[in-house]
């Protein structure tokens, strides 16, 4: 992965971040004033998370080939949602221009938006009503287009389909049914683990809990936006994280995974049952000797409490720093990687899920990708997390407490009552 590399690579951009801002004078080329006119051409860069597919470099070349004075470059931040969100918010205080176009996770608009850190997108040029509704909805602040739905996110349950049907089991629509599949699978097979997601600290965490939380029946925040997770059914999904590790159905190594860790197991044939995005699709689905689970998974909706379970909504938006130069380049750009053949061509490449409704509905499509209709309904019904302009400190909140309660450290009725009276006071 060379997620150190990685890491350095970004370290260093952030140093020459902090220098250029120091010299950056904004003015003619749009870069100064913040919510300023979209105006100026030329060098623009494209600060995004580490790209698995290398399908992120293939349409930037493709732009790059067509425009000559327009290139884009592209800086690869961390792999960690949180690590990317803080390089991106050290760049916007000191105001520098490094990053031009951001690859915004959909939990970060509202801070974003509010601080100025990005401007406002003309929503007339974007045809919002062909993308899918939630999607819109987290590049919003305040009724206004701030960042270009890329792609969504809905978690999937990924299972093993030909263990399941060697013992006759179907995949489960409830928590105990899973875990009664896998006692079944493990008579045969000791070594394997039941089930993960993704429980080390950071953004990941928040949403497997958000997930555990709503699949529960219970609520992170209510209708009113208010904190809501001290009540029997948070506990509830809480809970049922936390026995899953005592009792061993969650293997204790699931505590530091991520995506990549986890989708590594599930590759390495570890793993029963896995929740995941779409992007695992593709990669656990190779052939070139990469995972061993090629032709043996498929994908059903996550399982819950009572009854199927619901997601929490993920994705990617981009957007444009108030700060970068060349904003006119910027908009463009981001209106071709919106396009429809830019999102069909990144569907093809990575398996991530489009925001563009209609390539749900491509009979091609289906045929290749034929999770694509659990995978729209997964959005469809998925769960945002917390609108919050202080998201850093919300998020930081609940991974804090749910990672207490997972590795023991506090019970979670402590846990959850600790973390209603810090989201109360961070929703105010
Ligand atoms: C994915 C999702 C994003 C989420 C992150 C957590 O990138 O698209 O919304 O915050 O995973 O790790």
């Amino acid at each position: 992965m060379g997620v150190r590399t990685t890491a350095v690579r970004a370290t260093a951009a952030l140093g020459v971040a902090v220098l250029l801002a120091s010299c950056s004078s904004g003015g003619d080329q749009g870069g100064g004033q913040p919510g300023g006119a979209l105006e100026g051409r030329g060098e623009v860069t494209f600060a995004t998370g580490k790209d698995t597919s290398g399908n992120m470099q293939k349409l930037v070349d493709e732009w790059n080939a067509a425009h000559a004075n327009e290139q884009v470059r592209i800086i690869e931040l961390p792999e960690s949602a949180d690590a990317q969100r803080q390089q991106m918010v050290q760049n916007a205080q000191v105001k520098s221009d490094a990053y031009t176009i951001l690859n915004l996770d959909v939990v970060w608009t509202a801070e974003f938006a509010a601080n100025r850190w990005v401007v406002e997108l003309p929503a007339a040029e974007f045809q919002l009503d062909k993308f899918l509704q939630p999607a819109v909805k987290t590049a919003q602040y305040r009724d206004k287009l701030y960042a270009a739905p890329m792609y969504s996110d809905g978690g999937l349950l990924y299972y093993r389909k030909d263990l399941l049907d060697a013992v006759g089991q179907k995949p489960p629509k409830t928590w105990a049914e899973l875990t009664t599949a896998c006692q079944a699978v493990k008579a045969a097979q000791p070594a394997i683990g039941c089930y993960a997601g993704q429980f080390e600290k950071y953004e990941g965490l928040t949403v497997n809990f958000d997930e555990a939380v709503h699949s529960a029946g219970g609520d992170v925040v209510d209708a009113d936006g208010k904190a809501a997770v001290d009540s029997p059914e948070a506990k509830a999904g809480l809970d049922a994280l936390v026995t899953g590790f005592q009792q061993g159905v969650i293997p204790e190594k699931a505590i530091t995974y991520k995506e990549e860790e986890g989708r590594r197991a599930f590759q390495a044939g570890e793993l029963l049952f896995h929740r995941q995005w779409p992007y695992q699709w593709a990669l656990a689905a190779k052939t070139d000797g990469s995972s061993q689970v090629a032709g043996k998974f498929d994908v059903a909706p996550l399982p819950g409490l009572n009854g199927p379970g619901s997601s929490t909504l993920g994705g990617h938006n981009f957007a444009i720093s108030a700060f970068g130069k060349n904003k006119a380049t910027a908009l463009d750009f981001i209106k071709f990687f919106t396009s429809e053949a830019s999102q069909r061509s990144n569907l093809v490449a990575t398996s991530q899920a489009p925001t563009l409704a209609s390539l749900y509905e491509d009979a091609e499509l289906v045929k290749q990708f034929p999770y694509l209709p659990t995978l729209k309904e997964s959005i469809l019904s998925a769960k945002p997390r917390p609108q919050a302009v202080r998201y850093g400190d919300v998020t930081q909140a609940i991974q804090e407490s749910a990672y207490a309660a997972l590795t023991g450290a506090k019970t979670s009725d402590v846990a959850l009552k600790e973390l209603q009276t810090k989201l109360q006071e961070l929703l105010k």
